[in-house]
């Protein structure tokens, strides 16, 4: 529209002003997600030409495994609302899966589905009323969930030497300055920043220290089944009756953008389960039918399944191996990892040449980094660290996860494959390592 009528419109909103900025003060200033943020500059940058290496989104390439797929079709009719909590028979699957897989013993009834495990633990923390304890680096979400909400966040300190890994010393330091606040304290492992995970006598330490404080203990197990060596423990079976395991198919199936996520309960947080399953009634009322019909089919596993994972493992634990190499030969401090797709490195080794450089923070280095070597990664800053740390998340999972896997399916069992067989695969997550050496170096 142009002309007088425009203009007349044009006059009367601004006489209006359309509605005035009122933001809740919880959500004022809140930036948005630190990953979905580096993912959308990834894309923009990808879509003026450049080549972007995108170490930054911590997404699987694996195609979701083709029974699963299959389920999928079959049910795609599938339109109803559904029971809030979810459909029995996934419950029960997931029941199942979590007993013979891990040792979890929990009813069905104790399951409650939601769209993304991101959303239950979102439900959680508006549901119960207590601080948020997580160990600092801690995934990106925990915190700002919290923050929209009101709660409390307390961030315990680990350290580079003990694998970033919270220690049952700093829990138990934590708690007892007020022994009867209410908590929960969130674990993940394998752990996402640093791709490190716990033994079992560690988590059996922490579990100890939970029981003496009473606390709520959300055991995130996302990438449980992304342990490399498939040697995954859980900490329910140590504390069971304070543990909430939360899972879903959004890592180890590949199925991020599928939404479905699961959180287990122990009998006695019965009435926390109730109070989520009243919220998800008046806000998502079911997760996607077709979806929960078709997560059955994936929590049955079978052998074509655990073949895929297997396989997954396998090229993870190469890639994720040479990767850390090749940092640590470009003189950066990165453990070797366990699980998952990252690591976690510190470029402190190179700290004089980087403030050389104006670089004295993980946001600068990481600006600096994807402006001059197209390779993007995360600050560690997002993930609770100190500003002037010189660390980064690096997700290794820029390449065709279908192509890999098949490059790979040629390889007998057991053998490993070498580095020009992940260059085939992977070049590209390789390559961008390789620019980051040379960035370093030069
Ligand atoms: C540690 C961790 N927990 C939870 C989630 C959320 O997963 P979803 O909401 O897809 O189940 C993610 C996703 O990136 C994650 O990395």
């Amino acid at each position: 529209m142009s002309g007088p009528k425009a203009r007349s419109r044009k006059a009367k909103d601004a006489a209006f002003g359309g509605p005035e900025v009122n933001l809740n003060l919880w959500v004022r200033g809140l930036a948005p997600s630190a990953t979905v943020a580096i993912n959308e500059r990834s894309d923009q940058l990808r879509a003026e030409g450049r080549r972007v290496f995108k170490l930054g989104l911590g997404q699987s390439l694996f195609l979701v495994p083709e029974p699963v797929v299959q389920a999928l079709r079959d049910h795609a009719a599938e339109k109803d609302y559904l029971l809030v909590r979810g459909v029995r028979p996934l419950r029960e699957a997931i029941a199942d899966y979590l007993r013979w897989e891990f040792g979890v013993d929990r009813s069905a009834d104790r399951v409650l589905l939601g769209p993304g495990s991101k959303e239950l633990m979102f439900l959680l923390q508006l549901v119960y009323y207590g601080d948020l304890v997580i160990p600092s680096p801690a995934w990106v979400s925990y915190a700002p969930q919290a923050e929209i909400i009101g709660r409390r966040v307390r961030l315990v300190q680990t350290r580079a030497e003990e694998g970033w890994r919270l220690t049952a010393e700093r829990l138990d330091a934590l708690c007892r300055i007020d022994p009867s606040q209410p908590r929960v304290v969130i674990l993940t492992y394998p752990s996402n920043p640093t791709g490190l995970t716990y033994t079992a006598d560690a988590l059996a330490e922490l579990a100890e220290v939970a029981r003496r404080y009473r606390v709520i203990l959300l055991s995130d197990e996302i990438y449980g089944e992304l342990h490399h060596l498939g040697g995954h423990v859980s900490v329910a079976p140590f504390y069971p009756e304070g543990t909430i395991v939360s899972g879903g198919l959004s890592k180890w199936c590949g199925a991020g953008g599928w939404r479905l996520g699961f959180f287990v309960y122990p009998d006695g947080l019965g009435w926390l389960l109730d109070a989520m399953a009243v919220v998800a009634s008046e806000t998502f009322t079911s997760t996607s039918a077709p979806i929960q019909y078709a997560a059955v089919r994936a929590f049955q596993g079978g052998p074509e399944i655990a073949a895929y994972l297997t396989a997954a493992r396998r090229l993870l634990r190469a890639l994720g191996g040479l990767s850390a190499a090749r940092l640590c030969a470009a003189g950066l401090a990165v453990a070797d990892p366990e699980g998952a797709f990252y690591l976690f490195p510190d470029f402190s080794p190179h700290q004089r040449a980087l403030a050389a450089r104006g670089l004295a923070d993980s946001r600068a280095l990481c600006e600096r980094l994807l402006e001059d070597t197209k390779v993007a990664v995360l600050p560690s800053a997002d993930f609770g660290r100190p500003e002037k740390e010189l660390t980064a998340r690096l997700a290794y999972v820029d390449f065709d996860g279908a192509a890999a896997l098949a490059a790979l399916a040629g390889l007998p069992a057991g053998a490993e494959p070498d580095e020009p067989l992940l260059r085939a695969a992977c070049g590209g997550v390789l390559t961008a390592i390789d620019r980051i050496g040379d960035w370093l170096a030069g």
